[in-house]
């Protein structure tokens, strides 16, 4: 009973075509619906709703503490739902929105507790694609919008992803074709001096500093004793089936590895990139992850290849790893969670 409405990007008038105002109309009905934003698709629900947002937490399975972003359309929403956006954040907005940089503000109250998750900020977002510009204008009302995927799994950059995950749970998606960066939005809080860096994503540190100057790190997001302030990071994520181990030293290492797992029985994947995919002719499952000559590509490719090794049934996968720069950041902060922080020496 998941309706399934495809429609063309870059089609004249998005707004008003029948595909965005049917999926419009079942938000205005309290329903929830799935639409592609240019990091992955989201889980859309009527953030002023409690029971829209409640919808979401259980599609998902996801827990109750764990926030959701609020997507608007235009300044005036963000006005409506916090409190104030200073000098910082203003710059931020001017800067990267829309696109894919979530700003963590005081919060005015005026969506559902149950998207704050109690907390007295809100994350909010602009979103750049047009798909989800026009469904949220055509609803005329903030959108709350965690991925659209079962809580733990990879977040979704197709419709198939979706579809798979939350089949039978929500009243539609809207398929606007692939994703395009292919990792969340990166999420800064705006409430400290200098803003914290609470997710890494789409937007990279290095366009932040360029912006607003110094910018902190989370200490959550490199040590393991310290609580993330952004409760969804604590979570076990974007996990395939098969355990996963990082293999920073490369391909001779993983090489090794192959051939001990494979001597256990073990069916073994490996997780490379275009330039290196000769170096693993005993691998039972090889996929190609994008070029590291290219960092956005291997984002964009990333949760697409952690969903095909569970179709690919193999018990272990060794992956390459990437340099911290630019996207690459929000690329190993997605794989270390993925192995659940499991790396070999
Ligand atoms: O790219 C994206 O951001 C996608 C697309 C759909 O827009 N959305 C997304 O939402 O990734 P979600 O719910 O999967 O991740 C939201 C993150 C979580 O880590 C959550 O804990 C954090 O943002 N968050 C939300 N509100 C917060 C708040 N008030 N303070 C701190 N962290 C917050
Ligand atoms: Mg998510």
């Amino acid at each position: 009973e998941t309706q399934v409405w495809r429609v063309d990007p870059n089609a004249p008038d998005l707004e008003h075509t029948p595909q965005i105002q049917a999926a419009a109309e079942k938000l205005v009905q309290g329903e929830i619906v799935a639409f592609p934003t240019e990091t992955v698709y989201g889980l859309g629900g009527n953030a002023k709703l409690q029971d829209s947002v409640r919808k979401i937490y259980e599609a998902k399975g996801r827990p109750s503490d764990n926030p959701l972003i609020v997507h608007v359309a235009n300044l005036e929403q963000v006005r409506e739902i916090c409190t104030e956006i200073h000098p910082v954040a203003q710059k931020l907005i001017h800067a990267f929105w829309p696109g894919p940089l979530t700003l963590v503000l005081p919060s005015r109250g005026t969506v559902s507790n149950a998207v704050t998750a109690g907390l007295s900020t809100v994350a909010i977002r602009m979103p750049s694609h047009p798909v989800a510009r026009a469904v949220i204008s055509a609803s005329n009302l903030p959108i709350a919008a965690p991925s659209a995927n079962r809580s733990g799994r990879p977040s979704p950059t197709q419709a198939e992803h979706v579809f798979h995950d939350l089949d039978g749970r929500i009243a539609g998606i809207l398929d606007g074709g692939e994703t395009g960066v292919g990792v969340e939005s990166t999420v800064v809080d705006c409430t400290t001096t200098p803003i914290t860096i609470l997710r890494p994503g789409g937007i990279t540190k290095e366009q932040l500093i360029e912006v607003v100057g110094p910018v902190s790190d989370d200490p959550g997001l490199v040590r393991s004793d310290q609580a993330p302030k952004a409760p969804g990071m604590k979570y076990k994520h974007y996990a395939p089936s098969a355990t996963m181990y990082l293999v920073p030293a490369g391909e001779s290492r993983i090489r090794e590895l192959i051939s001990s797992e494979k001597a256990k029985g073990r069916r073994v994947g490996v997780l490379t990139t275009e330039e290196k995919q000769g170096g693993y002719p005993d691998a039972d499952v090889l996929l190609v992850c994008g070029r590291r000559s290219e960092p956005s590509t291997v984002a964009h490719h990333l949760f697409d290849v952690l969903r095909h090794f569970d179709q690919k049934k193999v018990d272990v996968i060794f992956s390459e790893t990437f340099d911290q720069k630019g996207i690459g950041k929000a690329v190993m902060n997605r794989l270390s969670k993925a192995a659940g922080g499991r790396i070999l020496d």
